[in-house]
């Protein structure tokens, strides 16, 4: 349905703004991007309609910052190789567990059958060390995806185990040549180039959600990306950090949103900062000026997302931007791109409520978020029949922020009327502030199954804020993932 809605839009955008569609010419200087550049995985399949490539998870040695550190990677680089596809695209990616503990990988934002959702316990074993496993799936949705593991997958995550995924609509009409995938993340070492470990900070950290030391973009600490001052570019933006917030500042120049998780938005929006939270994609279109020759930092603002994520810390540089010595082009105005979405019918859809809590530590110290006053190895599945539409009224009573993402369907915000938050645009991860609270949308329309909600604050979601929702009737032969189990150790 979104596929054939996305067609629309498409005419409706050329109807409307015919120049658009007409590409522009490249801006940028020569190896502009050349120390962003990401690792792309090889399409072995002639096949145009067909992208058929190899994963492997492995231990591999990388540099960041200068140190020799001992990763977790796909196919040895980090982040894992770009995967890139056209919409309608189907994707076929053999992958080989060659770590010394389990893996699976899931597919972030994107609709697949539930088989190729990468759940242990739920879609698929847990694939032990030298288990082979085929996904297989059509790419329904043009938008920024990316890949991860579903085990352990804070520590995983972490270590270093993440991929992005772009699907391509080659007909959307946007028309910025220049064009940069933006994959944010951290990573923590210590001197020796050893991993923190995933328990980093006992009870504390998880309630806090690690974040590594080093910030990280396309796996680099502050690389340079060149540009002419004042020339458009295109960058799609996700944050596969597996606790850290970025809240993005071009020196307060405007970020021209066009899409995010799900593609277009009805409509761009201009801001003038970027919170990106884990799991979140963007999609924006920027044009950042300055005297030539001089330079201009991306940075990362402070974001209050509970306690200790603004007490004692600076801003962070993510990237430096490099302006080339031609002349300033004048900047272009705001893009104005249309997509015809039709949200999803709120007569007749069924209220759920989903409260988010942090109760107090027990006499052991621990401590267990909550959905609806269970951590998720309590928890009963939500249910959902086949065709019908919910209304989910997430409340975060703690006082931490909570990354909300629901696996294998889109949503929409709506208001408290149930009326959608405009501009519209399809969501698979939203964030919802500390004490505060936030509507979706979703229709279950198809693919009856066992779909993960949780948080992507993934010591969070291992914490105990995750749930289920059991579309359809057929029961699950599981209804919750199978708990952290016992500590495993980095090596
Ligand atoms: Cu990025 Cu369970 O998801
Ligand atoms: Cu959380």
């Amino acid at each position: 349905m979104i596929r054939q809605l996305a067609t629309a839009a498409l005419c409706v955008a050329s109807a409307l703004i015919p120049l658009e569609a007409v590409a522009q010419p490249s801006f940028a200087p020569s190896g502009w991007d050349a120390a962003l550049k990401l690792p792309e995985a090889v399409d072995r399949n002639p096949d145009p309609t067909i992208v058929e490539v190899d994963l492997v998870a492995r231990e591999a040695e990388i540099e960041v910052a200068g140190k020799t550190v001992k990763a977790y990677t796909y196919n040895g680089t980090l982040p894992g190789p770009l995967i890139r596809a056209k919409v309608g695209n189907r994707l076929i990616v053999h992958f080989t567990n060659d770590l010394p503990e389990p893996t699976t990988i899931h597919w972030h934002g994107l609709r697949v059958p539930i088989e190729m959702d990468g759940v242990p316990g739920i879609s698929q074993p847990e694939m032990q060390r030298g288990d082979t496993f085929t996904y297989d799936f059509i790419l329904r949705d043009a938008s920024l995806y990316w890949y991860h593991p579903h085990v352990m997958s804070a520590a995983q995550v972490g270590y270093g185990l993440t991929g992005p995924l772009l699907v391509e609509d080659p007909a959307d009409g946007v028309g910025v040549t220049d064009q940069l995938t933006l994959v944010l993340s951290d990573i923590g070492f210590d001197s020796k180039g050893v991993l923190e470990p995933w328990d980093s900070g006992g009870p504390a950290g998880m309630v806090f959600g690690r974040e590594g030391a080093y910030v990280l973009a396309n796996g680099r600490t502050l690389p340079t990306l060149k540009a002419r001052a004042g020339a458009p570019q295109r960058w799609r933006i996700v944050n596969t950090a597996k606790s850290r917030f970025f809240l993005l500042d071009l020196d307060g120049q405007p970020f021209h949103q066009i899409g995010g998780d799900g593609g277009l938005y009805e409509r761009p929006v201009t801001s003038e900062v970027l919170l990106v939270t884990p799991g979140e994609r963007f999609d924006v279109i920027i044009a950042p000026t300055g005297k030539p020759g001089t330079t201009m930092p991306l940075r990362a603002l402070l974001y209050n997302r509970g306690y200790g994520s603004i007490q004692y810390r600076g801003v962070e540089e993510v990237l430096s931007i490099e302006f080339s010595k031609e002349p300033a082009l004048k900047v272009p105005p705001a893009p104005t791109l249309a997509r015809a979405i039709t949200p999803p019918p709120r007569e007749g859809a069924t209220p759920v409520d989903m409260i988010l809590t942090l109760p107090p530590a027990g006499a052991d110290g621990n401590s267990e978020f909550h959905i609806n006053g269970v951590p998720y190895w309590k928890a009963k599945p939500f249910l959902a029949k086949l065709g019908e539409t919910q209304v989910w009224n997430i409340v975060n009573d703690s006082t931490f922020d909570h990354p909300f993402h629901l696996h294998g369907y889109f949503f929409m915000e709506v208001d408290e009327k149930g009326e959608p938050l405009r501009p519209m645009r399809w969501k698979d991860t939203v964030n919802v502030p500390l004490k505060q609270s936030v509507r979706v949308i979703v229709t279950f329309d198809e693919r009856p199954g066992t779909w993960m909600i949780h948080c992507h604050i993934l010591d969070h979601a291992e914490g105990g804020l995750m749930g289920v929702v059991q579309v359809g009737d057929k029961a699950a032969e599981h209804t919750h993932p199978k708990p952290p189990g016992p500590p495993m150790k980095h090596r």
